[in-house]
């Protein structure tokens, strides 16, 4: 039995979480617990929100609330989805929170009172017009390694690579868009350089990491060597720095966020009673320490937190191992809030269940590259695999000793033929556990599914609804339980609520989390067990309701673009404009034209002629006596040699072929103003 604790990246408490993240960080990590729970380690899966930093404040500016009012909210919102999702950690905690201030200030003094962290006074980017300097997200500009022009202070989107905002080509404040002045502040660096030597041998040595990360940093290391890097900012939401003398200034959010590992696990030992558990992982040599993250967060997690750690007092394990995925993209097209192109998981569990989701996402992870979401591969995946391989399989076997059985499980005398399989499956077990525990969640995907597979084999070889032998009936029957029974454990970490559902119906009373692994080919289901109800696993997804979710994505995303593109008026701009109602008195076409009619209205006394282009949708008598509303101090204008002294408002969709004129729900008097 092996201990580990295993995090996942704590998302940051400014939005809701959508599948991109979920496909990263969060679900290949539940996977990764649930199985091991089944191999019998002792486990601990902790994560948090994180909730300081540039992207929590921006958020708060946007929607005009105090950043903790947003962290609060979104907080609530993630650790919901994410139950929903069935990612369930031991503890959820949030680094606004008390023990995580305390214990980043000791991390902060550890570092300090060790010598590994300086002062400077350095030139920084101020925003003059905001009046504020302009840290992280703060700023963008031009990436000097590969040219991204939308770089933000702290790091790139585009390469990865850690930025100073001094280094940013063209920067831009994103608060008001000015380019920013230069002026001098006084920050704390930590000394990367430090702990150089120390870092190198020891990310070297984990030669079991995957190849992206290694590789990542120590081609980082080599190519630029460790600089000592700020982690102190000018905002006003964060950890204080614990100096005298540094009144006003937080701790970097990424200094104080891993730390959130930590404190969310003292959180999660007081929660349960054993405050003093948490020391049994964070100091003990045995603990194996797992941060899934995704590939951005790459060098923080090998490079900066190790050196956090090696640098204090306390003894803490470093990460036994970092899973960094890339990313997923949506529809081929990166995810992005800004442009409204992204699929919320809220969003998706109010139509469908979670499993579908996780088995997509875990059979397309974006283990080695990009993985794509597409509405027409997950309905595929869905009923092609969930519902024609599992449920088809769970399906035949049920009806089947329901009917011949009367739902009770036969019992077997096992030739050749099954003793082959069992072995088969054994080895497929011993497969799974292989990808299970080296993150692969992809391959045990489809090794899970292989023991589906080979239950539908066997069931169509064996043609039991022809088998005249009564023996050799049952012990088909009992052959394809046990191997549903297989089936269900197999896939618990990736469909946990569907897994449950069969091991129910199998009429298994004991918790399915009680299986163990090593045993798990070599059990068998106890003949004469009764069969519990039959319910429905999987369910197919026809052609309209994929394309309606299709649509649904698109038309929001064109929705923000519109959005995007809006721009704003004052209510001054808006007292320019004189809109009335107008009586309608005469309507005359113009014959000229296939399009204008002339429309004589009353404004109050006043009367005034509008042409209006709307001969296609009004005949004159449709119009005369309504009243309806006019932009009244529109210039006038010549139309046709006929002069137009304001324009009628009307509302059209967007191929302009329905168009319905403005008119007042009550009988107002004309001339009334609208406002
Ligand atoms: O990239 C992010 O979303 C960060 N909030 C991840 C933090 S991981 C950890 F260090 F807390
Ligand atoms: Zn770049």
């Amino acid at each position: 039995m092996a201990k580990y604790l295993v995090t996942s990246a704590l998302p940051y408490a400014n939005g809701p979480i959508h599948l991109g993240h979920l496909a990263g960080a969060y679900l290949p990590a539940d996977i990764f617990v649930r199985f091991l729970r089944l191999n019998g380690d002792d486990v601990v899966y902790i994560c948090g929100s994180d909730e300081h930093g540039v992207p929590i404040t921006l958020r708060a500016e946007q929607e005009k609330v105090s950043p903790r009012e947003i962290v609060e909210k979104y907080h609530k919102i993630m650790y919901e989805s994410f139950k929903k999702m069935r990612i369930e950690f031991d503890n959820f905690s949030g680094t606004a929170r008390k023990d995580h201030y305390e214990l980043s200030q000791k991390f902060f003094m550890n570092l300090y009172e060790g010598g590994y962290i300086s002062k400077k006074t350095e030139k920084q980017y101020f925003d003059e017009k905001a009046g504020r300097f302009l840290p992280d997200r703060y700023i963008e500009g031009k990436c000097p390694f590969c040219g991204y022009e939308k770089a933000r202070g702290d790091q790139c989107d585009k390469c990865g690579k850690l930025l100073n905002p001094l280094d940013l080509i063209e920067p831009r404040s994103v608060l008001t868009g000015e380019k920013p002045v230069i002026k001098e502040t006084t920050h704390w660096y930590l000394k990367l350089q430090d702990f150089e030597e120390k870092l190198v041998s020891w990310i070297t040595s984990n030669t079991h990491w995957k190849e992206n990360v290694r590789n990542f940093v120590l081609g980082w290391i080599k190519k630029e060597g460790l600089k000592e890097r700020a982690i102190t900012r000018d905002i006003d939401w964060g950890v204080p720095v614990p100096l005298p003398e540094a009144k006003g200034k937080v701790l970097y959010v990424w200094f104080d966020a891993p730390i959130g590992y930590i404190s969310s696990t003292i959180e999660w030992s007081k929660n349960i009673g054993k405050p003093d558990k948490w020391k049994e992982y964070w100091f003990d040599k045995e603990t194996k320490i797992i941060h899934f993250i995704g590939k951005d967060n790459i060098p923080f997690h090998a490079v900066i937190w190790p050196a956090m750690l090696m640098g204090q007092k306390e003894k803490y394990v470093l990460p036994f191992d970092i899973p960094a995925n890339e990313y997923l993209t949506l529809e081929g097209e990166k995810f992005s809030t800004s442009q409204n192109w992204a699929l919320w998981v809220d969003e998706y569990l109010a139509e469908f269940p979670a499993d579908p989701l996780r088995y997509f996402l875990a059979s397309n992870a974006p283990e080695t590259k990009d993985a794509d979401f597409s509405w027409k591969a997950f309905q595929i995946k869905n009923n092609e695999e969930l519902a024609n391989i599992y449920g088809n399989f769970a399906n035949r076997v049920f009806t089947f000793v329901n009917k011949r059985f009367n739902g009770v499980v036969p019992e077997a005398k096992y030739e050749e033929l099954e003793l082959n399989l069992f072995k088969e499956i054994e080895d497929k077990i011993k497969e799974i556990k292989y990808a299970y525990q080296n993150f692969s969640v992809r391959e045990a995907s489809k090794l899970m599914m292989d023991i589906a597979r080979a239950g539908n084999k066997y069931f169509d070889e064996t043609k039991p609804w022809s088998l005249k032998d009564d023996k050799r009936l049952k012990t088909v029957m009992n052959t394809c339980l046990n191997l549903l029974r297989i089936l269900a454990v197999a896939s618990y970490p990736i469909i946990p609520e569907s897994a449950e559902k069969l091991w129910r119906m199998l009429g298994e009373e004991n918790d399915i989390r009680l299986e163990r692994w090593d045993s798990l080919g070599k059990m068998r289901i106890k003949d004469g067990q009764k069969l519990g109800n039959v319910e429905i696993l999987f369910v197919k997804y026809e052609d309209e309701i994929i394309e309606k979710q299709l649509k649904k994505l698109y038309d929001k995303s064109k929705a923000k673009k519109e959005d995007n593109k809006m721009e704003y008026i004052t209510i001054e701009d808006f007292k320019k404009i004189d809109i009335r109602v107008a009586e309608v008195i005469d309507v005359i076409p113009l014959e000229k034209s296939n399009k204008l009619l002339k429309i004589k209205v009353k404004v109050g006394e006043i009367e005034k002629q509008i042409v209006a282009g709307i001969k296609q949708f009004y005949k004159p008598e449709e119009l005369v006596g309504k009243k309806i509303i006019i932009l009244n101090n529109l210039e006038p204008a010549k139309l046709m040699g006929e002069t137009s002294e304001g324009m009628l408002l009307a509302a059209s969709n967007d191929d302009k072929s329905i168009l319905s004129v403005l008119t007042v729900e009550r009988d107002v008097p004309s001339g009334s103003k609208v406002s």
